[in-house]
């Protein structure tokens, strides 16, 4: 079996959703359920003898050593994070207790399970750490895109946070051997995506009439991918990456915001039609995020030699597929729009003009 952590969030439950609709090896998942996780988003699992969900914390060492003991997992895929860069601003304190501290304690306690482990089974083991294409830092224009030898230069608390356990995985790797492997990834967008991130925050606004906030002038550029292709790589990585290895992940798809947030509001205008005209009407200019990265593009090209991945979604087929998923699921959307969740709405768009 393997261990997942963080898999009540938006990539890691579409992760062993998709883990356990290719295969049958069971997986405990262990997530803090924070904020950002949400047993709604494994509802579908209830009742499936192959999915263990365990509420714990990352930075929980004894819990993690009993769980590695109870379950001895081949692998760990480690999702669990704090993963917003407004959040990082408004609260850095969270994403180095549970990026740095956490990472830390759930590598040291893979060390002490691994090097117990019979010949083969140490062996074939695998720590993989989920990482994101922030760490790189920001692009102008035309330099080329992110390859895994990129200098890091993260600019946020968030990627500032994700870039020390990078290190971290890495050192663990070189001074005690631990098989590790990374991938950093661009942008996902897809079912179950927190509405505070871009694509549905803007979804969930227009279907409920307010403003779309785009920040600063809606020309900073992402790499989009869509969630299942990530879920995709990862176990490509997991099954034939080699120890100490770096992959980028990234769809070739970059994008200027506006483009995202008019591609959106064209889709709804379809699918959703609003009597009082087009969404667009919605769009609104806000104060830009401190420190707001300009551009990030990945250079896929070594997981595709590698172990031949390729994204199977265009954006297009994936940013048709997010929309119809939001308004087939607005029962999941009323549901996370809850209290906690109007409240940090209040806090970071209250003083954007
Ligand atoms: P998310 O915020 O939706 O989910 C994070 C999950 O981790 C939640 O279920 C939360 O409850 C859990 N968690 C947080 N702190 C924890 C702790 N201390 N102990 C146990 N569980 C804890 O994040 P996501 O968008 O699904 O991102 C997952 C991973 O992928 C993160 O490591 C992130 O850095 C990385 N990543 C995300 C993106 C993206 O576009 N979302 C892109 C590249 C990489
Ligand atoms: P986000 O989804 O938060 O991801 P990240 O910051 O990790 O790339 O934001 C994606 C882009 O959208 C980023 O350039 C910030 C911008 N953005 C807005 O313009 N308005 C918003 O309300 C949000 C949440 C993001």
């Amino acid at each position: 079996m393997i261990l997942v952590t963080g898999g009540a969030g938006f990539i890691g439950a579409n992760f062993v959703l998709d883990w356990l609709r290719v295969s049958d090896e069971p997986v405990v998942n262990l997530d803090a359920l924070t904020y950002a996780g949400n047993l709604q988003n494994l509802a579908s699992l209830k009742g499936d003898a192959r999915h263990i969900f365990v509420q714990g914390d990352i930075c929980d060492r004894e819990l993690i050593d009993r769980l590695l003991a109870e379950h001895r997992p081949r692998a760990i895929v480690h999702f669990a994070a704090e993963s917003h860069v407004d959040r990082s601003i408004h609260g850095p304190g969270d994403f180095i207790r549970t990026n740095v501290n956490g990472t830390f304690t759930l590598l040291e306690a893979a060390r002490g399970y691994w090097s117990a482990l019979e010949a083969d089974a140490k062996a074939a083991f695998r720590f993989h750490h989920v990482s994101t294409d922030e760490v790189y830092g920001s692009l102008g224009p035309n330099d080329p895109a992110f390859t895994e030898t990129k200098t890091y230069e993260p600019n946020s608390p968030y990627s500032a946070s994700k870039a020390a356990s990078d290190h971290l995985v890495r050192a663990w790797h070189h001074t005690y051997g631990l098989p590790v492997t990374t991938s950093n990834c661009s942008n996902n967008y897809g079912p179950y995506h927190f509405p505070e991130k871009l694509i549905p925050l803007m979804i969930a606004n227009a279907l409920a009439g307010k403003p779309l906030p785009v920040y600063g002038d809606g020309q900073q550029i992402r790499d989009w991918l869509f969630v299942t292709d990530h879920c995709s790589a990862i176990r490509a990585v997991l099954a034939s990456g080699t120890p100490g290895e770096v992959y980028n992940v990234g769809g070739w798809n970059e994008k200027p915001n506006i483009d995202i947030v008019h591609t959106l509001c064209a889709l709804l205008d379809e699918l959703k039609p609003d009597p009082a005209g087009s969404y667009t009407r919605l769009i609104t200019y806000v104060t830009d995020r401190p420190g707001h990265d300009r551009r990030y593009a990945i250079d896929a090209r070594k997981i595709e030699r590698e172990l031949g991945w390729r994204p199977a979604e265009t954006f297009e087929t994936g940013i048709r597929k997010t929309v119809e998923w939001y308004l087939a699921n607005q029962d999941w959307v009323a549901q996370v729009l809850s209290g906690a969740y109007r409240e940090w709405v209040e806090k970071n768009y209250a003083e954007r003009n």
